[in-house]
């Protein structure tokens, strides 16, 4: 009975692991979402589906979430997946130097603050309120949804100067990621960040102008990329890779694909 909980489900990616892995009825699947009663009936009406109200920077909240997690898994707790994340859509258009600019320095400063307090913090805090189930469960693992932006080398081959705040954010939770790994190996939990590729996670118009900005710096990187994937294709593929992740995994960005190439 594989237990798992989503940190950040309420919607996108996290909401398709919800979908994707309570198919299985074997499997225990707990999503963890600010505002539950907005994703109640996103969510398919299963038995082996739990929600949870959390936020990712709220360390009382992920604490409850686990306490709570706990009576429903008998203390433990397999695959701890920590999904969540903020990015602002219409600052990641602007190039560094301007959001440096006098106009842009007040919202650049509050990106900061709420990406690295999303992203980076979020990740630790939900990570250790957990991990005395994650300690006690037979997979021991513990995943954190980056991205390939994090990747100095793809950003360098893509020419991607957009979205630096996301990417400095999700680069600082992969280093976050390397220190866990090294702290937890002695314990046998398996600790690593996994890039789930171009995903049109929300069809909106916002979301389509940044694909349309993204799509050719993409191709420098992969020539032949043939655009984002969907929220199901992504999550598949993300389950069969972490469920392959192994100690020697640990530490490290993998993508969905299985390997280190992002898209
Ligand atoms: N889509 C892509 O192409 C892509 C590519 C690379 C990496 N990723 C990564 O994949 C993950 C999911 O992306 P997505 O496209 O599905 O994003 P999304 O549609 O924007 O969803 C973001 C999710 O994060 C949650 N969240 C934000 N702040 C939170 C907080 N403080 N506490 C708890 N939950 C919080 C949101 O909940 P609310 O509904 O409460 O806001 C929502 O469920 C993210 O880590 C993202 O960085 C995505």
């Amino acid at each position: 009975m594989p237990s798992y909980v989503i940190a950040g489900a309420s919607r996108g990616l996290g909401l398709q692991f919800i979908k994707t892995l309570s198919q299985d009825p074997s499997n225990t699947v707990i999503a963890l979402a600010r505002n539950p009663s907005s994703v109640h009936p996103l969510l398919p009406s299963l038995p082996n589906i739990h929600l949870l109200a959390a936020d990712l920077t709220d360390p009382s909240s992920l604490r409850a979430a686990a306490a709570s997690t706990s009576t429903l898994t008998n203390g433990t707790l397999d695959y701890l997946l920590i999904n969540g994340a903020w990015i602002n859509l219409t600052t990641q258009s602007i190039a560094p130097t301007d959001l440096a600019s006098p106009a842009n320095e007040p919202q650049l400063l509050t990106d900061v603050d709420t990406a690295f307090k999303t992203n980076f913090a979020g990740p630790l805090l939900c990570a250790t309120a957990f991990l005395p189930l994650v300690r006690a469960g037979q997979q021991r693992k513990i995943v954190v949804i980056s991205t390939g932006m994090a990747d100095a080398e793809f950003v360098r081959v893509a020419g991607v100067w957009a979205a630096l705040v996301y990417s400095a954010s999700k680069a600082a939770v992969n280093m976050l990621v390397a220190k866990l790994a090294v702290e937890l190996k002695d314990d046998g939990i398996v600790v690593a960040s996994l890039s789930p590729g171009l995903v049109d996670t929300d069809g909106t118009e916002a979301s389509k102008k940044n694909f349309e900005m993204l799509m050719p710096m993409f191709r420098k990187y992969e020539p032949e990329f043939q655009g984002p994937i969907t929220p199901r294709e992504s999550v598949e593929m993300q389950i069969r890779v972490i469920q392959g992740l192994t100690m020697a995994h640990a530490g490290q960005m993998w993508s969905h694909l299985g390997n280190q190439r992002w898209i």
